[in-house]
């Protein structure tokens, strides 16, 4: 049995999901990302402000957690897009961003059950990981707020849920 349970975000979530968004960041980012790119991130994880994206709406939370507390989440905007996903280093290749991926996009299914894309800014470092689950880039890395990111998509209108 997995170690991992998943479930949609809680009022007090904003303390631990901004660490894990921090530490995962600073330990993963590209190292050519601009000081203002990383002042940026920072800014855009703090607790208040996940709070304020999550009451402006069509976004959602979902976390992974295990016995000690929240190890993981995803971030979903728009019905469509993946806007963050980020898992805590000492949980990775556990399959825990697979299953909050699926999660969220059957979630954007069962609200639009004819979805036909799901897109999504990647880091440098997550696009093997998106490619595995059947993403494909759809530019080139592109800088907005001074973070680099590449545009990717995955056809989802002949997946099963
Ligand atoms: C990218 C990231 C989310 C993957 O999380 P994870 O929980 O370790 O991924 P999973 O265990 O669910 O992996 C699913 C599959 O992708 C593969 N995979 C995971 N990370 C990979 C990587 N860096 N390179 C290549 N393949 C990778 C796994 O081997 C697995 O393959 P399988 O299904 O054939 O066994 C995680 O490494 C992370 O948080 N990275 C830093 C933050 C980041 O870049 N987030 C994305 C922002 S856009």
């Amino acid at each position: 049995m997995s170690n991992y349970t998943y479930r949609d975000y809680r009022p007090g979530d904003e303390i631990a999901l901004n660490k894990i968004y921090k530490d995962t960041f600073l330990e993963f980012m590209d190292p050519a990302i601009e000081p203002e790119g990383v002042e940026n991130f920072l800014k855009a994880i703090q607790p208040e402000v996940i709070i304020q994206r999550l009451i402006e709406g069509k976004r959602s939370i979902i976390v992974a957690e295990c016995k000690t507390g929240i190890v993981g989440a995803v971030e979903t905007k728009d019905g469509n897009h993946i806007s963050m996903l980020f898992i805590d280093k000492s949980h990775h290749r556990q399959g825990i961003a697979k299953e909050l991926m699926l999660q969220a996009i059957n979630r954007f299914r069962e609200i639009n059950p004819n979805l036909q894309t799901i897109i999504l800014n990647s880091s440098k470092y997550a696009i093997p990981f998106y490619e595995k689950l059947g993403f494909v880039c759809t530019g080139p890395e592109r800088k907005r707020n001074s973070v680099l990111s590449t545009p990717m998509e995955m056809n989802v209108s002949n997946q099963m849920t």
